[in-house]
């Protein structure tokens, strides 16, 4: 068993397309020590880790949509080669009693039809269950546990991974309440993470148009373990790690005040019930007239899809921008199809980034020679 758990994986950090480079960051702030990864599109490549930087990487990464495990790789040219090499994987080792949901993508292979590949994987590893048969009360415990696999095969080259997450990692279970439109918990964390090394000059958060709280809740528990149910709990090779998360880096953030406010009551009411820490309260934002000192403002307006402008697009990018100059924030950072730009601001835009299937920037605007 301690064998087990000193083995090392490769393991890739599933991204939304155009977060890779913030999630990135986040990887180097929060696990410093991993320095063997490779940046890709759609997510981090890390190499050769333990089982329990695995759990960690789990719990602390914000940005990550899903995190898979590499457990093994083999040329494949047809079915039953396949087949045969797939019934002498040791299966029991990942899940045990089940049969898993097999994701495949397959491209520029021989090998083509996912519903093929799947039969043949599926009844590679019945077969396996079926000479490997283990205690009853060990079935008892697994069997119920129904994992996923993803295979990937390109150029006739297929790598097979473990999942250890389940439900997407953007489903943080601490946000109860939700309503129109809300933004991917994983885009709220990449924003606070874009803005996480210019918060020296800042004492103030504040998010307008804030909807139920994502943005807000997101910036808040940026340190924060999550702490919901993953995958990998059920898997019998994480059974002799505790599931003790690492602690992160301590929570830098606590001596921030935070501020959310949306001009829509069924938005308020679900933010309210969200939001544990910090004020909230109703506000149509062109009616704040200023703002703390040394405040960044956090936002992510509407795009006129989901949720309407009451003008033309030109005519609402215009008032926003005009408000936000007028308001004069220390810093502004904005998610929106648009790419914003004030005068006397530094602007750094990243992107695109696929937010819900519409493409969208992020603008960081940073008031030039600031006052530190
Ligand atoms: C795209 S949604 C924000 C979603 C939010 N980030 C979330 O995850 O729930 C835009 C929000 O802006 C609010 N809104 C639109 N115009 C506003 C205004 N003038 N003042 C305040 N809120 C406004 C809408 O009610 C809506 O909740």
């Amino acid at each position: 068993m301690k064998e087990q758990e000193n083995k090392l994986y490769d393991i890739f950090l599933v991204t939304q397309l155009g977060i890779e480079s913030i999630a990135e960051k986040e990887l180097r702030l929060k696990f410093p020590h991993l320095t063997d990864y490779e940046v890709c599109t759609g997510g981090i490549l890390l190499y050769s880790i333990n089982l329990s930087n695995c759990v960690s990487l789990q719990h602390q990464m914000r940005t990550t949509t899903r995190i898979l495990l590499r457990f093994y790789e083999t040329k494949v040219r047809d079915l039953p080669k396949l087949y045969n090499k797939c019934k002498k994987l040791p299966w029991n080792q990942y899940f045990i009693g089940s049969i898993p949901k097999i994701n495949i993508k397959s491209k520029s292979s021989r090998l083509f039809d996912d519903r093929k590949i799947e039969s043949a994987i599926s009844g590679a590893i019945r077969e396996y269950q079926e000479a490997n048969a283990v205690k009853k009360k060990v079935l008892e415990t697994y069997k119920d546990h129904k994992c996923e696999l993803y295979i990937r095969i390109e150029n006739d080259h297929a790598t097979f991974s473990l999942d250890l997450t389940g439900q997407r990692m953007d489903l943080r279970s601490d946000k109860p309440f939700s309503d129109k439109a809300p933004l991917r918990s994983t885009i709220a964390a990449a924003m606070t993470c874009a803005c996480i090394d210019k918060l020296e000059a800042i004492r103030n958060i504040y998010c307008p148009m804030a909807g139920t709280g994502t943005l807000t809740k997101e910036f808040q528990n940026f340190y924060r373990p999550i702490k919901r149910k993953f995958s990998y709990m059920k898997s019998p090779l994480f059974e002799t790690l505790s599931f003790k998360y690492l602690e992160g880096p301590e929570d830098t953030l606590s001596n921030l005040s935070f501020s959310s406010s949306d001009l829509d009551q069924a938005s308020l009411e679900a933010m309210s019930k969200n939001l544990i820490e910090g004020k909230v309260h109703k506000e149509d934002f062109y009616n704040v007239k200023d703002l703390q000192e040394k405040t960044l403002i956090i936002v992510n307006p509407p795009y006129n899809k989901r949720v309407k402008y009451d003008s033309s697009p030109q005519n609402f990018i215009k008032r926003f921008s005009e408000h936000l100059q007028t308001l004069s924030p220390e810093i502004a950072c904005i998610i929106h199809p648009h790419r914003f730009k004030l005068k006397g601001y530094e602007q750094q835009v990243i992107g695109p980034i696929n937010n819900g299937g519409i493409k969208t920037y992020l603008s960081i605007l940073s008031k030039q020679n600031r006052q530190r």
